[in-house]
């Protein structure tokens, strides 16, 4: 089902007509004669379900008709994911692709997805009708309106755009007639992910909209999961938009993007790196994090992409260039002259290799990152285990002083929070957590301890109105993470989440961690020696060719990145270096560290420079 711009007779370019390919569409997706189908798929969408947890949710089938002309005009840009190109990107990304009118445009097929106003769309039909001009203007409808097709879901964006193409077409000296025509079979108003508008085409190029699924109406992310393969999770919409895309494509077809480079690392974007890596080849990268790419700010990672419908080969990259047209023209010249040696182009191999992320990172260390895949086995696979603290829901009802927690003994623990690491040791400010899980890893029964009872029922708004409390009533008490209490007692070490360094903390075997904190136990490595070896930078390098970046260039120390990082086995490590390696934990000494380490791996004096360079900026 998808939305049709309605009729609007006061604007002069209108000509009352939904396009032609947009009509046969919702006759194809239907099967009903085409005003039939119009009159299903306007007026008898789904309602949109009620918001979850306060959030407004867009549904995206049924858009224009549910939300109030008014209020869609108004529509929060950030909900739609509405964030435009700036000119000297869009044409940067049109020279990558190769849309540039020394080649016959016009007698090949484009694609836009989601053009907005027209930022990309405009400045490639402008390249479009100078290859149509060169060719001697050959028959306006004919040759032109298969070249184009352009989709965009709010009316709004639509309708100015449409104005702004026919006001381009006529400055071109292409008739009004024709002009209205054209505009109407290369303009679909609607769902790009609904919409059936074929595959064919040499060229796909835009900035596909950044929504998270959870804005999106439970009906219509059941309609795209039914289509998309590459959609699990917590996928953005962006990623199924580049796996329609892809598909759109033609063999030698070519696909350039700005968009956000998340997918590249994390994990929904598995299935789609999966997908990319079974028939298309990674051309281009440029990273634009930090960059002036777009016309207003944005808290996006953005990263241009370009795909080719043809099978692998290297990946030429570039990274955050100055958004200026001489500069990026400068530098597509770069990027496309493989034979050209520049210091701003990098070329790298087998970046795309089945679902893997793909580490873009400077080739040293990417290079030692593959380096120490190939010879030694992964954290979990030597006896070390990876976990994240407790997560209550409700720290206001479950955290407080120790001392003053008025629960029986064994109904809480001491817990360690972020701030009680800053500085790199434990310093515990004396917190505490209340635990209503017993050894047996069930939630303990309140009737058998009277003060647990009284001070979580002291509480129970703040504990009742959690979401998981609301799912389950009778566990209502339970914290959102199992507690295990046996961990208080083993020693681990202790890495809070978002950070720019790699932060390794020891704690003795005291306190249990809070969220935000990840922690390393083992029953077979020695952790100060394992200390030394994360200190050494060995942590940084794997976290940092595997997390995504945040803003202010952090990363994540997620589970998920750290369990990467390889060492060798305990009983591997010769018995002199060993002691070294502890003493050097114990002392925090970052350069013993990595003299140590290097001997351990076996490091290259190459090897051991790019490990020493992760510290370095530490
Ligand atoms: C990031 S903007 C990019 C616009 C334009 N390509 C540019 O670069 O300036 C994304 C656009 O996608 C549109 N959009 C959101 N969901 C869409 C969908 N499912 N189908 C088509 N367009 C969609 C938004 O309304 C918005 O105009």
């Amino acid at each position: 089902m998808n939305s049709i711009t309605p009729k609007t007779h006061a604007d002069p370019y209108c000509d009352g007509a939904v396009s032609n390919s947009w009509r046969q569409s919702h006759q194809a997706d239907t099967g009903l004669p085409n005003d039939q189908a119009f009159f299903q798929k306007s007026f008898h969408a789904p309602r949109t379900p009620a918001p979850e947890r306060g959030r407004r949710r867009i549904d995206i089938v049924s858009y224009h008709r549910t939300v109030p002309t008014g209020r869609l005009e108004a529509a929060d840009p950030k909900e739609r994911g509405a964030v435009f190109t700036r000119r000297e990107v869009v044409d940067f990304i049109l020279d990558l692709v190769g849309y540039t009118s020394d080649k016959p445009l016009h007698l090949m097929r484009a694609l836009e997805p989601s053009f907005g106003e027209g930022d990309f769309l405009l400045p490639a039909i402008e390249r479009l009708l100078d290859a149509w001009e060169t060719d001697g203007r050959p028959d306006v409808h004919a040759t032109l309106a298969n070249a184009i097709v352009a989709v965009e879901l709010q009316s709004g964006s639509y309708t100015k755009t449409r104005s702004r193409l026919m006001d381009l077409l006529t400055s071109r000296g292409i008739g009004l007639t024709a002009a209205r025509r054209l505009t109407a079979s290369w303009l679909v108003c609607g769902d790009f992910l609904l919409s059936s508008i074929g595959d064919g085409f040499d060229f796909v190029f835009g900035n596909p909209p950044y929504v998270r699924h959870d804005l999106i109406a439970d009906v219509t992310m059941a309609q795209y999961r039914r289509r998309y393969r590459t959609i699990t999770g917590r996928a953005d919409i962006y990623v199924p938009f580049i796996e329609r895309s892809l598909t759109a494509l033609n063999r030698g077809g070519q696909l350039g993007f700005i968009c956000s480079d998340r997918w590249m690392k994390n994990s929904y974007g598995g299935p789609l790196r999966q997908f990319v890596s079974e028939g298309f080849h990674l051309r281009f990268y440029v990273d634009m994090i930090g960059t002036k790419a777009f016309h207003k700010e944005v808290v996006a990672y953005p990263a241009i992409t370009v795909l080719a419908r043809q099978s692998s080969g290297p990946t030429r990259a570039a990274r955050r260039p100055e958004i200026k047209s001489k500069t990026l023209s400068h530098l597509a010249k770069c990027l496309l002259d493989a034979n050209q040696d520049s210091r701003e182009v990098e070329e790298m191999l087998d970046i795309v290799k089945g679902n893997q992320p793909w580490i873009l990172d400077d080739s040293g260390e990417r290079e030692l990152v593959r380096w120490l895949e190939d010879r030694f086995p992964s954290l979990e696979e030597v006896g070390c285990k990876v976990g994240i603290g407790v997560t209550t829901g409700a720290d206001k009802a479950f955290i407080a002083q120790f001392d003053a927690l008025d629960v029986e003994p064994d109904r809480k623990l001491p817990l360690v929070m972020t701030r009680d690491i800053a500085t790199g040791r434990v310093a515990w400010r004396g917190l505490g957590v209340i635990n209503p899980f017993g050894d047996d890893g069930k939630l303990v029964d309140l009737n058998s301890y009277p003060r647990l009872r009284a001070y979580l029922e002291e509480r129970e708004p703040a504990i009742a109105g959690r979401y998981i409390a609301r799912k389950s009533p009778h566990k209502w008490y339970r914290t959102i993470d199992r507690i295990d209490p046996v961990l208080v007692g083993r020693p681990k070490l202790l890495i809070p989440d978002i950070k720019g360094r790699a932060h390794i903390v020891y704690e003795d075997g005291h306190l249990y961690p809070h969220h935000n904190l990840y922690y390393i136990v083992s029953d077979q490595w020695d952790l100060h020696a394992l200390q030394a070896v994360l200190i050494s930078g060995v942590a940084q390098l794997f976290v940092g060719a595997y997390s995504p970046r945040m803003r202010g260039d952090c990363l994540r120390f997620q589970a998920q990145y750290l369990r990467r990082i390889r060492v060798p086995y305990w009983h591997d490590v010769p018995p002199s270096l060993r002691t070294k390696l502890i003493d050097a934990g114990k002392a925090k000494d970052v350069k013993a560290s990595i003299r140590l380490v290097a001997r351990l791996y076996g490091l290259s004096a190459r090897q051991k420079a790019v490990l020493a360079k992760q510290c370095a900026s530490t």
